[in-house]
């Protein structure tokens, strides 16, 4: 980071976000008071198992909850409030400073128009571009994502693309309002491990080209290593561990990160992973009383029972965690 960087204030400044779900068997927290922030062109990875409420994290920051979710906290970005933003004022920022990539590319592009059409309409309805300009942007953009003979496929439809290739266009379309922030939910996840880390190298190249801060959401502590500056381990909506992504991934200090970073995916399905970690993830209804993960924690202690701060415990880290890290062997 930059000596510049380090003196501004942040991009993005998340403090004690929650998000509560109403349902008809009472109230849920899905988000529990969550803290972050993250600086131009920094990438943030947030990582924990189905349910943790990864996207509902995203969802809240983009005003994209369901309607019977409510918000509290604050986030702010460029120091202004964004959450419960006015709908209109929400679109423009969606559509001009914050982009969503989505774990399934088709729900997001629209399958009876040309990609082409697709991306340029981006750039003439957001930055009144010309019909020729905006042709023109796209082609650069596509290029930019590495699709090969861009200007080609600008004439294909949604489903003539291989699905690591839409995942382009997704990223492509997401960046061509040249965002200062990208949120990327589990943008891999459909993809077979080849292309997974094909996409991964993309994204890496492409952060430095536009100096885009992301927001990487995956179930994989393995994937945001090498992506990310710093990462937020979230379980049951809660921050479990927080640090740069060197600590978390080299000397996790939280037992759930241990358990997400002994969880090796296998090659074929999401389920088999979540075994290494026996049990499941709590329901929200029924969280059990202190930390979330005790059910599951080799290390759980008779104090787990209340709730652990999350506590400082060396340079830029935290962690919620009762058991001393030299006795986590
Ligand atoms: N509209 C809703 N009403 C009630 N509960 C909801 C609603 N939407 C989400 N939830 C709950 O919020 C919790 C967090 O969900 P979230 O989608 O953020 O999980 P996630 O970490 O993204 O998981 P995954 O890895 O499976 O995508 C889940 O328990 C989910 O059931
Ligand atoms: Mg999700």
């Amino acid at each position: 980071m930059s000596h510049s960087q380090t003196m501004t204030a942040p991009l993005l400044a998340v403090k004690d976000l929650r998000v509560t779900f109403a349902t008809p068997d009472g109230d849920v927290t899905a988000v529990n008071d969550l803290n972050f922030s993250l600086r131009a062109g920094e990438t943030l990875g947030i990582v924990g198992e189905s349910g943790s409420g990864k996207s509902q994290t995203a969802f809240a920051l983009m005003g994209l909850l369901a309607s019977n979710g409510r918000t509290g906290g604050s986030a702010r970005f460029n120091d202004r409030e964004i959450l419960n933003l006015p709908e209109s004022q929400m679109n423009r920022l969606r559509a001009e400073q914050i982009a969503m990539i989505f774990q399934d590319p088709m729900t997001s592009l629209n399958p009876y128009m040309r990609v082409g059409e697709q991306l340029m309409e981006v750039l003439m309805l957001h930055k009144r571009m010309s019909k020729s300009d905006a042709f023109n942007a796209s082609v650069r953009m596509l290029d930019a994502v590495r699709m090969p003979e861009a200007r080609k496929r600008m004439r294909m439809y949604p489903h003539e693309f291989s699905g690591g290739m839409r995942q382009r266009v997704m990223i492509a379309m997401a960046l061509l309002c040249r965002p200062q922030l990208l949120i990327a939910d589990e943008p891999t996840t459909a993809l077979d491990v080849t292309v997974q880390a094909q996409i991964m190298t993309l994204l890496n190249e492409l952060k430095r080209e536009f100096n885009t801060a992301i927001i990487m959401i995956t179930h994989d502590l393995g994937v945001v290593a090498g992506l990310c500056d710093q990462v937020l381990v979230m379980y049951a909506g809660r921050t479990m561990e927080y640090g740069s992504a060197r600590d978390i991934f080299y000397r996790p200090s939280h037992p759930y990160s241990r358990g997400l970073l002994s969880a090796v995916p296998a090659l074929d399905s999401e389920e088999e992973m979540l075994l290494t970690i026996p049990g499941n993830p709590p329901n929200l209804l029924h969280l059990p009383s202190g930390c979330p993960f005790r059910p599951r924690c080799p290390w759980a202690m008779e104090e787990c029972g209340q709730t652990p701060a999350l506590t400082p415990f060396e340079q830029g880290r935290l962690r919620a965690c009762y058991k001393p890290l030299e006795e986590m062997v």
